[in-house]
């Protein structure tokens, strides 16, 4: 391969396929403290790219034109003088801006990570796996504890479901539609609100009020203010994400301000960004390594294939669609 392509963000607009173009670059041998890598596997953002295609979040500073993606699986080709760790045919992931939508990659070892294996639930372990468990840890959830989690039938929230019941958590799932929910129970939530058929404050404040421990959440409005009313005393909302807020700014209040919620309760909101917290990843990746192993962690992907990397701007649609369930992901080399 002395070519490759890769999605390149070139301009602002209202959709990744209007912002983003496809070009081709030019193999690289490695450098210095660089490895070569051919892609496998890409995991896709799409409301990330959505946003940041429509350079909808004021605290992200990217700029077109820059290569976009964040996560990528692939196998070592070569490897530049002075690398330590890793050799021809070690399988590697990366969890970076800009690492993602690519079929090859030159950079700094220090970028990527040495996986067990190429194959695709090795990348959606040490990327959604952790920004799930990390989530948690933000979250402080512990064993006994209630933990509403929302979009829980997705990519991330498939594993932090998961993650709560291994840590002995009670699991409240909130998820869009029967299919979502039935997968949702196969996991082992304990209270599945499918919001398409029953409203996700009443069901929580008639069954859960004042009762989660912890709140962790990616999809913001309503669904923020349900979990912020049905706090327990000390309860922990993470916000982790904002997919029902796609402009980003400015950002729309639709309830009171809650510092009384958060007051009287002795309970807090925090943020989380995993992109923040890159000196916990290898510890993390390697328990959801060993969960995995154990077969105490399963890998669910969207059940739509994705063959190679035109086909991201169809992936990234189909995460905005609201039908996906698991990991979304594009086979790089089919
Ligand atoms: N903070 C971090 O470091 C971090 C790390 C990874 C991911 N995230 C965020 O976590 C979220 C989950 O990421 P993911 O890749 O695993 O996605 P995902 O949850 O697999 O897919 C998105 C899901 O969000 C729900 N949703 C609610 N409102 C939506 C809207 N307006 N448009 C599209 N989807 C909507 C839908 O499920 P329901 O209809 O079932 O609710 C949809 O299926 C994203 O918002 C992502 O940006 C944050």
């Amino acid at each position: 391969m002395t070519a490759y392509r890769a999605i390149q963000l070139e301009r602002f607009a209202p959709s990744f396929r209007k912002a983003a173009d496809i070009i081709v670059l030019p193999r690289r041998a490695p450098g210095p403290g660089e490895i070569a890598v051919r892609n496998l596997w890409c995991g896709v953002n799409g409301i990330f790219d959505t946003q940041i295609a429509r350079n909808a979040v004021d605290y992200v500073k990217i700029k077109p034109p820059t290569i976009t993606g964040v996560e990528a699986i692939g196998v070592v080709e070569s490897v530049g003088a002075e690398v330590e760790g890793l050799q021809e045919g070690d399988a590697v992931a990366t969890v970076r801006f800009g690492g993602g939508y690519r079929e090859a990659n030159t950079g700094a070892a220090s970028q990527f990570a040495k996986v067990p294996g190429p194959e695709r639930e090795w990348l959606a372990l040490a990327s959604t796996g952790v920004s799930a468990l990390l989530a948690l840890d933000v979250g402080e959830a512990k064993a006994g504890e209630t933990v509403a989690i929302s979009a829980a039938a997705g990519g991330l929230g498939h594993f932090v479901v998961q993650l709560a019941k291994n840590r002995g958590c009670k699991v409240v799932a909130v998820c869009g539609g029967a299919r979502k929910g039935a997968f949702l129970r196969s996991l082992g939530a304990d209270r599945v609100i499918d919001y398409k058929s029953e409203d996700v404050a009443e069901v929580l404040s008639a069954e859960f009020r004042d009762q989660l421990n912890v709140a962790i959440d990616t999809v913001g409005g309503e669904i923020f203010d349900a979990f912020v009313a049905n706090l327990a005393a000390h309860g922990r909302l993470v916000a982790a994400g904002a997919a029902q807020d796609l402009e980003g700014k400015p950002e729309v209040v639709t309830a009171p301000r809650i510092v009384h919620k958060l007051y009287y309760k002795g309970a807090s909101v925090r943020g989380f960004m995993n992109g923040l917290l890159t000196e916990r990843w290898p510890a993390a990746r390697e328990a959801l390594f060993d969960l995995y192993r154990q077969g105490q962690l399963k890998v669910a992907f969207d059940d739509q294939v994705f063959e190679g990397l035109p086909h991201v701007y169809d992936a990234v649609e189909r995460l905005l669609s609201g039908q996906s369930m698991g990991k979304v992901i594009v086979n790089l080399a089919p």
